[in-house]
């Protein structure tokens, strides 16, 4: 009964709800997982000359810490104790939503909301709380918004950047109007404003201007509001799908005669005056999508039942066909991750398989190489485990299906070039299930087996600020482990992993990566300890934090992962009842003091062989980071920045990607000419310009910093000819569309053959990613990082309500 139960009371996220919007990753990265287990190592301590003498830089990371003792930490149980803060509410609402509101500002706000479906109507109750302190102590001010009821599928709508901006949405059902509530100050004060419609779901802020709110009414118009909210007016009629685009510009796709689920015939409009006037910029739309800088369309080809990307890098006003392959009806594209330099973009294969091909693309969002193959990307689910590692440059994590049926976890350490398995973890065996006992990998649990339904409480975590850092659930072993998951830690990311803690665990970054807490994942057992390590993750300590033990539901810290605060959110039974409880560890006594310049060492990332010049080189340059030792015990602080220091490497071929009609040879980085393109001048239409390509096969991965070196030649002529590439508008999808593309078509062809026998390398800049550009995952992805695996459920019901109305397999696909 209690197992039921405890999956009803989900601790929902909401701050995720906003996340699509949210500026800065590590914002909107949830920490909220179990943990488990501490494994005991014990090794010598690191000499003092270790850190200034460079050559040992290039210690591995774990090597390094290898040699420490697991020291057991003293007293450290009473200091705790008095810093232990039990909150109960006094509430047996089913459900739990938390929202941070502001940067390290410690305002928490709680949702708790109870329904009963009585006959049509609904019964419904909610309270609200708000805590000042981190989660300390919270006050009930569910009076101050005269205590309506407040639906916890339109959730706490948090603004963007420290605006202190809340809107909560009451309940349709309770009267003719809707109403919301506005906040300003954090949380401190609301007042009313009717709404003249009914929304479909939560309001969204301008994430550049949180004083412009847009919202689709029930009915499908799309409402704007200038004023945070006070009044609206209704900017456009049967909408489909909206989406900010970058300087405030509106994306939008409506079908003016039919409906939005005559897929393939929608119009794609843009308003850069807040809905006052749009104008068109493409028809026969099937979907679109924003990533980082590129507008991307896919759009219905002339044979009618086949689609093909279409890309814009100036908002939509010019657009080029991207080198992609067209998809039919049953398939998709997904947008895995985008910055403003590239896009990681997954092809769904034909049929019901399941898989399906990462392309990566070049700066102009155009050419795309092949980078992975038998991607798995599930549609029934919608997920994927495509992963940026966050806390190390250019990696990336995802699973493959294999040929023989196994799943499999793949990295690249150069976005996208190469992947490989990951190793075996340092001090983890091969289970039964292995064909050879000394040769196995290890797998990451993440969406996929999430989706299944195995024992995984969290998804794979990473913060940038916490350097190379990574925990995940994992197993080691020949196929997908059905025994309930590790977890498992990487400390340099992601080149070697060690076992962490046995068993499931909710698991929360603190302090920048210089303390971790994890909290065994058992929902049918009341629990009363909190785990924490302070050597990223090799020696674990327990608390008691309770003599009462509760059920627990989940973690909760700031985002950002700076905070010295982790609170535990989960329930105790009584007689009758099942009340929240919430305790939060304040762990700054522990960690008393503030860190020196002893305390850190040097690091260089990617660094595999010291002896190699180009050891560490990635995208033309190495970094140097300072990091905290292992056996420092001490706090980083919150103004703690990551300390690095990049060195320029001279270039190789791979910093370049094979150019248009060019190939990798097998296991060269040598660029040859595709064959039946010898001879011939390479043309090619470029923005409506006819241009010819003279080029000795090599062409710079756009981003990469490297200087001197190897230089290939390239040249791109422009033959001041007017050229039409594919623009997706009305007046120019005629006849003429089709004759004026048939050069560019041919080259298309050509480079996914070629791709399709090479495995094309690529890779692509990295630094400088604006802002407002990272981390535009599709949203179903973006829900499942941000939200702990309870969050998980409750989200996707509330996105499947809007995809259910928009009948969008594309939409949160091509995000
Ligand atoms: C805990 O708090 C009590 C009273 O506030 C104090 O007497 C005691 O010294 C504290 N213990 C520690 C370890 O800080
Ligand atoms: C609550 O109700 C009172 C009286 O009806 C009204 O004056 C006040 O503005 C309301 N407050 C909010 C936040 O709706
Ligand atoms: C909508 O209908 C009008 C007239 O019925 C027609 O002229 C127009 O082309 C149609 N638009 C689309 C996008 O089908
Ligand atoms: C991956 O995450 C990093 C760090 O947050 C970010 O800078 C980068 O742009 C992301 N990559 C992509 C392709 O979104
Ligand atoms: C913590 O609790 C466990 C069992 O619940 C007990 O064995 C252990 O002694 C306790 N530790 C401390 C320091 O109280
Ligand atoms: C922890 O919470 C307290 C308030 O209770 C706050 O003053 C402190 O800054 C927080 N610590 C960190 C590191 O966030
Ligand atoms: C390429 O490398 C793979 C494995 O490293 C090997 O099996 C294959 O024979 C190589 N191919 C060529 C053409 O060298």
């Amino acid at each position: 009964m209690s197992t039921v139960f405890c999956c009803v009371l989900g601790v929902l996220f909401s701050v995720a709800l906003c996340t699509d919007f949210e500026e800065r990753p590590s914002s909107s990265r949830r920490s909220e997982q179990t943990m488990f287990l501490k494994s005991h190592k014990s090794r010598s301590l690191l000499s003092l000359e270790d850190l200034q003498e460079p050559d040992h830089v290039k210690m591995k990371r774990s090597e390094e810490s290898a040699q420490n003792q697991c020291q057991s930490l003293h007293g450290y149980d009473s200091t705790l104790k008095n810093n232990t803060h039990t909150h109960n509410f006094n509430d047996l609402s089913g459900t739990v939503s938390l929202a941070w509101v502001g940067d390290y500002t410690g305002v928490l706000l709680v949702l708790t909301t109870f329904q009963v479906p009585l006959f049509i109507m609904r019964f419904g109750q909610s309270r609200l709380y708000r805590s000042e302190d981190y989660g300390k102590t919270f006050q009930d001010i569910t009076d101050l918004i005269n205590n309506t009821f407040i639906q916890t599928e339109f959730g706490i709508a948090i603004g963007p950047e420290n605006s202190g901006k809340v809107i909560l949405t009451g309940d349709l059902t309770e009267g003719r109007v809707t109403k919301i509530f506005r906040s300003v100050d954090f949380g401190k004060s609301f007042v009313t404003s009717e709404l003249p419609f009914h929304p479909l779901m939560q309001i969204r802020y301008n994430p550049r201007d949180s004083n412009i709110l847009v919202v689709y009414s029930i009915n499908y118009d799309l409402w704007l509001s200038e004023d945070f909210g006070a009044s609206w007016r209704k900017i456009h009629e049967r909408v489909c799908l909206m989406k900010w685009g970058i300087d405030d510009a509106i994306f939008l796709t409506t079908n003016p005669n039919g409906s939005c689920s005559d897929r393939g015939t929608l119009e794609l409009r843009k308003s850069l005056d807040y809905g006052k006037t749009f104008k068109t910029i493409g028809s026969r739309i099937y979907s679109f999508g924003l990533g980082g800088r590129f507008v991307f369309a896919s759009i219905m080809t002339d044979l009618g039942s086949t689609r093909m990307i279409h890309v814009s890098v100036d908002q939509g006003e010019t657009w080029d066909m991207a080198q992609l392959p067209t998809v039919g009806h049953e398939q998709f594209y997904s947008i895995l991750a985008a910055n403003n330099d590239m896009i990681f973009m997954h092809v769904d294969e034909p049929g019901d398989s399941g898989i399906g091909t990462i392309y990566v693309s070049d700066d102009r969002g155009i050419v795309f190489s092949k980078s992975l193959e038998r991607h798995l990307y599930t549609t029934t689910g919608g997920d994927t485990d495509f992963t940026n590692i966050t806390s190390l440059r250019g990696v990336y994590m995802t699973s493959v299906l294999t040929v023989d049926g196994s799943v499999q976890t793949v990295i690249t350490f150069n976005q996208g070039g190469e992947w490989q398995t990951l190793q075996k973890p340092w001090n983890g065996e091969c289970d039964s299930t292995t064909v050879h006992p000394d040769k196995c990998s290890l797998y990451i649990h993440a969406s996929y087996s999430i989706s299944i339904k195995l024992n995984v409480p969290m998804q794979p975590l990473s913060e940038p600020n916490a350097v190379g850092l990574i925990l995940a659930h994992g197993s080691v072993g020949g196929a997908v482990s059905v025994l309930s998951p590790d977890v498992y830690v990487s400390d340099d990311g992601g080149y070697t992993w060690f076992q962490a803690l046995k068993g499931p665990h909710h698991y929360a970054i603190l302090d920048s990566g210089g303390l971790l807490v994890a909290v065994e994942h058992n929902p049918s057992h009341p629990i009363s300890q909190i785990k924490f390590s302070t050597d990223e993750g090799q020696c674990w300590h327990v608390h008691n934090f309770t003599d009462d033990p509760m059920y627990f539901t989940g973690l909760a810290s700031e985002p950002g992962a700076r905070s010295m605060n982790i609170s535990l959110w989960g329930y105790r039974e009584t007689f009758l009842n099942q009340n929240w409880v919430s305790v939060t560890v304040d762990f700054r006594q522990l960690l008393s003091r503030d860190c020196q310049e002893n305390d850190y060492i040097q690091w260089l990332a990617h660094s595999s062989d010291i002896n190699d010049p180009t050891d560490g080189c990635i995208l033309g340059y190495k970094e140097r980071f300072l990091r905290l030792r292992k056996d420092s015990v001490c706090w980083n602080g919150r103004d703690y920045i990551v300390t690095k220091e990049p060195t320029i490497c001279p270039c190789t071929l791979t910093d370049f990607q094979c150019d248009f009609g060019f190939y990798h040879a097998e296991n060269s980085s040598v660029c040859v000419e595709q064959p039946d393109l010898i001879g011939h001048s390479l043309e090619f239409c470029l923005h409506g310009r006819k241009e010819q390509l003279q080029t000795s096969g090599y062409r710079k991965i756009p981003g990469d910093h490297c200087e001197g070196g190897i230089t290939p030649e390239r040249k791109e002529i422009d033959l001041s000819k007017k050229c039409v590439s594919n623009l997706p508008r009305t007046e120019l999808l005629t006849e003429e569309h089709s004759f004026h593309s048939a050069p560019i078509i041919a080259v298309v062809i050509a480079v996914l053959l070629i791709s399709a026998v090479a495995g094309v390398i690529f890779i692509k800049k990295y630094v400088c990613g604006g802002r407002f550009l990272v981390h535009r995952y599709s949203v179903l992805k973006q829900h499942a990082e941000a939200n702990g695996i309870y969050g998980v459920e409750d989200l996707d019901t509330l996105e499947g309500d809007k995809t259910h109305y928009h009948h969008d397999s594309d939409e949160d696909l091509l995000e």
